[in-house]
């Protein structure tokens, strides 16, 4: 087996752990999350989304959190063009957009059909460009959809073409339901790979069936060196029914380096921060 030396972590938990808890967590304790995951080691967090606060309520206060990371390399979502004007207002360095290969979760997810949203995607890219900004682009649903079901290649890469084709900086590739497994994964990474060589590519797990590690794993051997993880293992997508948190960092973290994989974090202190993640957590 091939197994990288080094393989970067994005820390998705402020954003994609906190997303779906149901009580509002005040600002300032995620603050305090975002701080400890910095000192941690962390050197790029996902720490909040500028989605509508009546579709996400949690990610309401996007705008003071941007102001607290100011001088961090976090990254935010916006799946819009009012979102991406919110982002610079906020002098957000790197921006996500999130778009479901299967047309159905994105209707329900950002009410635009898949091929609406590639559309508007060329102006958010254009824009961000402009202003500077790092783009990551997720392809969600990227195996199989509560909503639709299969998931086709096919599907995934019609998603993946056009942001390739816009300058995204690195594609996401998002097992938004946690319902992938190591075949698939290491199929689809495989086949990613081989059309574009230079891209960078990005696995998001989440692990709901407990298969995210495993996913991890096949996806190193398809030569993916970037995973997002979620602190305590919190999250989920609130547009994904019965979806589960991403792979918890901790686990990964502690995997990576039983394998001899540098990932810069420390384990010792990051299990701290999860119990404090979890503890944050009213589920
Ligand atoms: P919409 O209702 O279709 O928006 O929402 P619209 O364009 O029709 O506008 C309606 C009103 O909303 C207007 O206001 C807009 O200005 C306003 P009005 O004129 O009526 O007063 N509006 C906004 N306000 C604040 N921020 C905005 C915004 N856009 C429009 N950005 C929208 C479209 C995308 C906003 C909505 O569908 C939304 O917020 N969805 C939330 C989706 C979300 O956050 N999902 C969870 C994250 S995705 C995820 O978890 C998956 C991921 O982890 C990867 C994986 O696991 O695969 C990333
Ligand atoms: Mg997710």
């Amino acid at each position: 087996m091939i197994f990288p030396k080094t393989v970067e972590i994005i820390e998705v938990g402020p954003r994609d752990g906190l997303q779906n808890e149901p009580l509002f967590i005040p600002t300032e304790q995620k603050k305090e999350l975002i701080a400890k995951l910095t000192k941690v080691g962390f050197k790029r967090i996902e720490t909040t989304a500028f989605v509508h606060p009546k579709w996400v309520p949690q990610m309401a206060d996007a705008e003071e959190i941007a102001a607290f990371c100011k001088g961090l390399n976090y990254i935010a979502l916006t799946p819009n063009m009012k979102a991406l004007e919110r982002a610079i207002q906020a002098n957000v360095p790197q921006i996500a957009v999130f778009i479901g290969a299967s047309s159905a979760f994105n209707k329900k997810n950002i009410n635009k059909t898949t091929d609406e949203s590639l559309r508007e995607c060329e102006a958010i890219f254009e824009k961000a460009k402009d202003n500077g900004m790092l783009i990551r682009a997720y392809v969600s649903m990227a195996f199989s959809c509560p909503y639709q079901g299969e998931v086709t290649f096919e599907e995934v890469h019609h998603v993946c073409q056009r942001f390739v084709e816009l300058g995204a900086d690195e594609i996401d590739i998002g097992d938004t339901n946690g319902h992938a497994n190591p075949k698939i994964v290491y199929e689809r990474f495989a086949r990613l790979r081989d059309l574009y060589p230079d891209m960078t590519f990005v696995g998001h797990f989440h692990d709901t069936r407990k298969m995210a590690l495993a996913n991890v794993i096949a996806a190193m051997q398809a030569g993916v060196d970037k995973f997002d993880s979620s602190v305590g293992g919190l999250g989920g997508c609130p547009y994904s029914p019965g979806a589960t948190g991403n792979v918890a960092t901790e686990d990964l973290v502690l995997m990576l380096s039983e394998m001899g994989i540098e990932t810069g974090v420390d384990l010792d202190s990051l299990k701290e921060v999860a119990e404090f993640a979890k503890s944050l957590s009213t589920r």
